[in-house]
Parts: structure tokens; sequence; C-alpha cells
């Protein structure tokens, strides 16, 4: 068990759009491995590579009592988006703030699992919007910048953070 450092707001990492990942090996799934274990001990729903200093196209997600378990997406590509859906959302790398954020409200997404295999997932509400928070750090994105300015305010730190 390894748990990584967190990338905070700030940090020009952050910020760079992240390279695919080459090859499925070893050092994938152990970084997937560790990422799973940060996520769990930070208590958050989603963990992208930028976010442990890693600039590689890839996350991890674990929905909790509403998913399956720890899962990880690699080279993550949204292939489809409809609806639309307002929610409060946070980031592990921007501990104590959420704001309210629109996002589809359906996503198609295809990519590689965390046992090497191609995948197509098609989601709605929750695990859309960590699909699509977590695939917009892999491009410098970050919640902040799409968030309702108005809305952005000091959250309990034990509430849902992605
Ligand atoms: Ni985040």
């Amino acid at each position: 068990m390894a748990i990584l450092e967190i990338v905070k707001y700030g940090d020009p990492r952050l910020r760079e759009k992240c390279e695919p990942v080459a090859e499925f090996n070893d050092d994938i799934k152990k970084l997937i491995a560790d990422m799973g274990d940060t996520l769990h001990s930070a208590k958050g729903l989603g963990l992208a590579g930028p976010q442990v200093g890693v600039m590689k196209r890839l996350f991890v997600y674990d929905m909790g009592e509403d998913g399956d378990g720890l899962h990880a997406l690699i080279n993550p590509k949204i292939i489809k988006k409809s609806g639309s859906d307002v929610c409060y959302e946070g980031c592990l790398s921007v501990p104590g703030l959420h704001g309210e954020v629109e996002r589809a409200y359906k996503v198609t997404v295809t990519g590689i699992n965390e046992n090497g295999e191609p995948v197509r997932i098609k989601a709605q509400e929750l695990l859309a919007r960590c699909i699509q928070h977590e695939t917009d750090h892999l491009d410098g994105v970050i919640f902040m910048d799409l968030a309702d300015p108005e809305t952005i305010e000091p959250v309990d730190m034990d509430d849902a953070k992605k």
C-alpha cells in the first residue's frame, strides 16, 4: 500500500495536457493500485494522474456505496454527451471548496480498464460527472474553471470530493 502526495491547486502540473499511456504494463498496474490507495485514503470519488504528479492520461474512480469498487480508465475518450445537470462539485486538489458545475447528464466513454481491457462505458448522473471531471484533469482543466463563480464556497471537508 502506498499513499501518494496529492498535488494541490496552484501547482502548474494541474494545468498541463497529459500524454497518452503507451503501454499497459506492471508500472501502470502499480500506479493504479497506489492511486486507488490514495483515493480511498483521501475519501474521494476520483483521482487523475496529474493529481499525483503523473502526467499520463489515466484516472481511478470509486463510487463507494453507489458503485462496484475501484476502477481505472486509461486514455479515456468521451465520445458522446447528452443532457445537462447542475450539481456541486469538489476536487481533492482543491481542498475546502466546492461550486456548482454544469455537466452533461450522460456520457459514453471509451478507454482501457484496470485489467488492460478495452471498455466502452455508458454513465449517467454522478459517475458521468466524475468521468467528465477526471477527463478534464488530463487536459489541465479544473472544476473551478467551469464552476459558477457565485456558488464557489467553503465546504465541510468530509463532503463529496473528486
Ligand atoms: Ni479533481
